[in-house]
């Protein structure tokens, strides 16, 4: 087989330092299966910015264009602003490729400490079905009267029938794929026009869905019931900004930012699709090798699933879950002492065996 070739973007901070604990696992799983990876890598980054005064040439986004995956570490740095930074590549190339769908699953290993006393490992396994490219995060708006006492700023969010019918019916299929059960995630008892009709388009599509359980709750109380019971969820759908919030608070509620992956699907594949980890590129810790590779990892697995090797990708999970339930091998933000290094050597010896 030819090699799959591979847009990687390791951006800022720690995505620097868990892109090549993704190349080790890709290596690692790839000589057991045939695999192969070329992998062309970009600077495009906040230093990139202070130097060059963009984030990413012009044409960037065509210059992607012809890869079979992006892989993205993480943006964003101090001394730039984030909408600078964010607004500069990671949204441009979510909207120009259509991956109007971000997933985002959220697991509880065994051997994680939820911070929740009642979460046991196995009981808690959802995913997040995040609209990726309009909603709350929109160019539509503008600032006002700046520096007067009238000063202000108005966002408009964009709910269109073509691009939330298309997220939900993907959200509806996986749920039929998994537990059968949809929960929508809205807030029409505060916001009256646009998510009314995201709750009316989600009835409409519930009719061609009809294997599938669905039910909907305020992002308010849905929040509350992600802490107090997750083992109910099975596919939780949201707009662009509450898709946003679910999926830290699945990931903490799984023990660590540092776990959740995430894929930005064009599910038609007109477009390459990115995988990256739902976390930042954490300063707080950046430089030290000790941010957790786990979430680039299991973004990986993503990535070789959706570029056909679905028994490549679940023996990098199941070598990710073995690590984490027969060894003390954690990074620090699960309680552990291990380097990244360590960690990613420790997935690596096990999916040599
Ligand atoms: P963050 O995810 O970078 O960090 C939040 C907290 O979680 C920090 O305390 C950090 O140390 C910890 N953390 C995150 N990932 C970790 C890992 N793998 N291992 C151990 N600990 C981890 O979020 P933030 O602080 O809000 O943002 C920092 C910067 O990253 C900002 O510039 C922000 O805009 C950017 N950001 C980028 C992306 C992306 O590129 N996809 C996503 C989120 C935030
Ligand atoms: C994420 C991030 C981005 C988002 C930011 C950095 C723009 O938080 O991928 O979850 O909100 O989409
Ligand atoms: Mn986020």
């Amino acid at each position: 087989m030819s090699a799959h070739r591979i847009a990687s973007i390791p951006g800022d901070g720690i995505g620097r330092e868990v892109t090549p604990a993704v190349y080790e696992v890709l290596e690692a799983v790839g000589g057991r299966h045939g695999l192969e990876f070329a992998y062309t890598e970009f600077d495009w980054s906040c230093e990139r910015y202070l130097r060059e005064g963009a984030m990413m040439p012009e044409d960037g986004v065509d210059r992607l264009r012809g890869f079979d995956a992006v892989f993205l570490g993480a943006v964003g740095a101090p001394g730039v602003p984030d909408h600078i930074s964010l607004w500069g590549l990671l949204i441009p190339i979510r909207r120009a490729f259509r991956q109007y769908v971000n997933l985002r699953p959220i697991r509880v290993f065994e051997g994680i400490d939820s911070p929740l006393r009642a979460a046991r490992a196995g009981e808690i396994d959802f995913v997040v079905v995040r609209e990726n490219v309009e909603g709350e995060y929109s160019e539509i708006g503008g600032r006002l009267n700046r520096g007067f006492p009238e000063e202000m700023a108005v966002q408009e969010a964009v709910f269109t029938r073509a691009g939330v019918t298309r997220v939900l019916d993907y959200a509806f299929a996986l749920a039929g794929r998994r537990g059968g059960h949809l929960t929508s995630a809205t807030k029409s008892n505060g916001i009256v026009h646009t998510l009314p009709f995201w709750d009316e388009l989600v009835r409409e599509r519930a009719e061609s869905h009809p294997g599938v359980r669905w039910d909907q709750e305020h992002i308010d109380a849905l929040c509350a019931k992600l802490v107090l019971d997750p083992a109910r969820f099975d596919v939780i759908v949201g707009s662009n900004l509450f898709g946003d919030i679910l999926s830290d608070l699945g990931a903490a509620v799984a023990g660590s930012i540092g776990i959740a992956p995430s894929a930005n699907l064009n599910p038609e594949r007109e477009h390459p699709s990115m995988f990256e980890p739902v976390h930042g590129s954490a300063p707080d810790i950046a430089g030290r090798g000790i941010a957790n590779p786990m979430g680039a990892i299991w973004s990986a697995a993503l990535m070789l699933d959706h570029l056909g090797h679905p028994e490549a990708s679940a023996e990098v999970t199941g070598a990710m879950a073995a690590v984490l339930a027969e060894t003390d091998t954690r990074t620090a933000d699960l309680g552990g002492s291990a380097t990244t290094a360590e960690f990613t050597g420790e997935l690596v010896r096990r999916l040599g065996r």
